[in-house]
């Protein structure tokens, strides 16, 4: 039949839309993806539907028995779909149409595509979702496996990219998995608990339908959703999918900024693997970073997904516009992104390998413990204002003199205040600078570890997400389902 005829009455015209028109206001192409899901809300529409004696209980079986096989040829992608309709919701109607005749026309009462489609996109950003923080889960408790084999290595924090203060190694790796760790928090709280199926074109139905076996076949523990006006023109679930999505892949980028940073001549504080490394067509010496600037770069498809989605629904009246089939790109074309950048990081990253040495030495000529000298001035009484200006003192005198701040001698350093002596000075150690910063957060083992336990529970418990219902867990309980 697909000719985009299914949605067309006689009050629409019988002539059918011009062809290019209808090809061009397809989104086909763009849902095409939601093949599965689409099946499985209709296959417990069905359902509902023999329930509830709206349809047969045979047509009803008819129905479920047809959708769970086109379920399980989309399942292994060999779900042929005819061309020619609107979307992918009513090709898969027509697919049923030629196939049952009578049977596949029952299949649509008590139901629009507005509540269909967006059953469908929950759908698939529920288990998207799910797949995607695992990943990330998996990807901090890797880095902090990787953590706990950066202890000793000690290397300076930036501020404005300038050399600030001494930090352990598992330290700097914790700080990356806490900012990609909370990213992973906000996608797994993304709320698409309700299930929109039964909200019909804007206003519910009239006919006697059962939208909470729906919303239980399907697994949507919030029950169908709370106004149907509001349900078909929502698109907030998506935002706050894509968004959150977003915000893994901004954390990945600052990431990766680091690591390019670090393998630059400038700092050398990282070596790049061969396996992860880049060549230049024409400039034979080069070792490039490209897998981090590509991780980088992604996130500017996240960013403007995030954008696109809200500039989408700005303004729309309540209720379903077409508009918001335009939703389909960003929606189902965040997560794989994600999905990449995430895998990229996690077999990349045990190929940087930190040059220790070098990571030292950027911080042994005392400059960045600076503040460690005035708190020892603290630890003697002194308040830090005047701390912290008898250190600058000193550090200007030093670098006026072309000398480093540790080479100062304690007779020297005393010229400048009494306070300067040898117990004092010793805080322009780093690795003392960074081993007593035990404040809860800082750098010192015993809080970097406190870090490191914490961020391996929590990943742990958002890896154990994966238990959401998955697509073929809806099919086999609808296939279970009694009647
Ligand atoms: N392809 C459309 C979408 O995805 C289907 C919904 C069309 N609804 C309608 N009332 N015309 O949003």
């Amino acid at each position: 039949m697909a000719s985009g005829s299914i949605a067309r009455t006689a009050a629409t015209g019988d002539g059918g839309m011009i062809p290019e028109l209808l090809a061009w206001s397809s989104s086909m192409e763009d849902d095409v993806g939601l093949a599965r899901e689409d099946i499985l809300g209709s296959a417990a529409h069905a359902t509902m539907l023999g329930e509830t004696g709206l349809i047969s209980r045979e047509d009803a079986k008819l129905l479920r028995e047809e959708l769970l096989g086109l379920y399980a040829q989309a399942e292994k992608s060999v779900l042929a779909l005819p061309s020619g309709e609107e979307d992918v919701h009513m090709a898969i109607e027509s697919l049923l149409t030629d196939k049952l005749g009578d049977v596949g026309k029952r299949l649509h009462t008590a139901r629009s595509r507005n509540d269909q489609v967006s059953t469908a996109l929950r759908l698939h950003v529920r288990t998207r979702r799910a797949r995607l923080v695992v990943l990330a889960a998996e990807l901090v408790l890797s880095l902090v496996e990787r953590a706990r084999a950066e202890k000793d290595l000690i290397l300076p924090a930036y501020t404005h990219r300038q050399r600030a203060q001494p930090v352990s190694g598992a330290f700097l790796i914790a700080a990356w998995s806490t900012g990609i760790l909370r990213a992973t928090k906000r996608l797994a709280d993304v709320d698409v608990s309700e299930c929109p199926l039964g909200a019909g074109a804007c206003s519910g139905s009239s006919l006697g339908i059962d939208r909470t076996l729906t919303a239980k076949l399907l697994g949507f523990p919030g029950g169908p959703t709370k106004n149907a006006l509001d349900t078909v023109g929502d698109r907030d679930f998506s935002l706050d999918y894509t968004y959150a999505c977003t915000r893994i892949l901004l954390a990945l980028s600052r990431l990766a900024t680091d690591i390019i940073d670090y393998s630059t001549s400038e700092f050398r504080f990282v070596k790049l693997g061969d396996a992860i490394s880049a060549g230049s067509s024409m400039m034979p010496q080069k070792k490039n970073p490209d897998i981090f600037e590509l991780v980088r770069s992604k996130a500017s498809f996240g960013v403007g997904n995030v954008v696109q989605l809200m500039t989408l629904v700005r303004g729309l009246h309540a209720g379903y516009s077409r508009d918001l089939q335009d939703d389909r790109r960003a929606t189902l074309g965040t997560g794989p992104i994600v999905g990449g950048a995430l895998g990229a990081v996690m077999l990349a990253f045990p190929h940087v390998k930190f040059d220790k040495v070098a990571c030292l030495r950027a911080v042994s000529d005392g400059s960045t413990q600076a503040t460690d000298l005035a708190e020892a001035l603290v630890r003697q009484g002194m308040p830090f204002r005047d701390a912290y200006k008898a250190v600058g003192k000193l550090v200007s005198a030093a670098t006026d003199a072309n000398r480093t701040l540790i080479s100062l001698t304690e007779a020297e350093a005393k010229t400048f205040h009494p306070a300067f002596n040898e117990a004092a000075l010793r805080a322009l150690d780093p690795v003392r600078a960074v081993a007593a910063k035990e404040s809860i957060g800082g750098t010192g083992a015993a809080s970097v570890e406190g870090q490191l336990l914490a961020l391996e529970a929590e990943a742990t418990i958002l890896r154990e997400l994966h238990t959401t219902d998955t697509l073929r867990a809806v099919a086999e309980r609808i296939a279970d389902y009694p009647n």
